[in-house]
């Protein structure tokens, strides 16, 4: 199967960015990790990072051609904002499970709303790195089942 990773604004300064909240891996320790995970089992992973809402907009769109067969996003600010990609994932109907490495429902109040969590599969947030990790984990197993 073909999974996208879809990683949302300022992901790319992971490791610099408030390491307090986001810890010190970088994106590309993620990313490499994910792919092994999903080598491992035989399946294809493609990830991106975009700061830009359209970008992230498009890739959903083009997912639909390209034979993806599920998405891990972690929006990050998008989260909290995006009707955008929000009605874009709803308009491609790719399962997907929503992501977030901090736990957004011990921070400010405006974290806990979610443009994403009532169409998502399935939420994990608060468990650092290894959220993608478990988050893979669950995608492939569903993919195996169906
Ligand atoms: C985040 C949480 C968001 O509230 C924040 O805007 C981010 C990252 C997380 O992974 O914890 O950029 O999605």
């Amino acid at each position: 199967a073909t999974i996208l990773v879809l990683h949302g604004p300022n992901l790319n300064l992971l490791g610099e960015r408030e390491p307090g909240i986001y810890g010190n891996a970088t994106l590309n320790d993620i990313d490499q990790q994910l792919q092994q995970q999903a080598r491992d089992r035989g399946h294809h992973l493609l990830s991106v990072q975009s700061n830009a809402e359209y970008e992230l907009v498009e890739r959903v769109q083009d997912a639909r051609h390209e034979g993806v067969n599920f998405i891990l996003i972690n929006p990050a600010a998008f989260t909290h904002t995006s009707i955008a990609l929000r009605d874009a994932l709803a308009a491609v109907a790719i399962p997907f499970i929503e992501i977030h490495l901090s736990n957004v429902h011990a921070r400010e109040e405006f974290r806990r709303h979610s443009y994403f969590s009532d169409i998502a599969q399935g939420v994990i947030c608060g468990l650092g790195p290894q959220g993608y990790e478990l988050g893979l984990q669950a995608a492939l197993r569903y993919l195996e089942q169906s």
